[in-house]
């Protein structure tokens, strides 16, 4: 089993959904898939409405999860830590213990660079727009992660 964390800010935006379409593409015998937010403002609760409004809008339901804060731990539970801009690789890898841990750390973007952007920008202040922008460049980025997997 490859064990699989998307970690963002708030974990109520762009890991849920980073969560959600993930874990359609993989087989789930093989890949499992979870998420968690540097920050603990919204711990225990669903992700953002809106998030779950673009998930439903492209067929993903995500109201099974539930927010959580990244913990040092998860270097030892997971094996891939996908985080969605460079302020989240920042705050993880200052959790890191080791060589090995900072190794599991990624930008999620780096699979396939798309247009030059690193970063999965956070749409928490944005409309609806920013939402479905999010999950264009995480449905992108998880078709190239999945392709590894399966
Ligand atoms: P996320 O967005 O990191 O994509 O979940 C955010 C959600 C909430 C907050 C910040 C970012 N917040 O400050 O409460």
């Amino acid at each position: 089993m490859i064990k699989v964390l998307m970690v963002c800010l708030g974990n109520i935006c762009r890991s849920p959904l980073a969560e959600g379409i993930l874990q359609s593409k993989v087989d789930k015998n093989k890949v499992r898939v979870e998420s968690a937010g540097t920050g603990g403002w919204h711990i225990g609760e669903l992700p953002d409405p809106r998030s779950i409004e673009v998930a439903d809008r492209h067929h993903l339901d995500i109201t099974n999860q539930r927010c959580r804060k990244f913990k040092q731990s998860d270097f030892d539970e997971y094996d891939i830590i996908y985080v969605m801009d460079i302020s989240n690789l920042r705050d993880v890898r200052m959790m890191a213990g080791s060589e090995e841990d900072m190794k599991k750390v990624h930008l999620i973007l780096d699979t396939n660079y798309l247009n030059g952007n690193t970063d999965v920008p956070d749409p928490y202040y944005e409309g609806k727009d920013g939402f479905e922008k999010v999950f264009q460049m995480l449905e992108s980025a998880c078709d190239k992660i999945a392709d590894k997997f399966n």
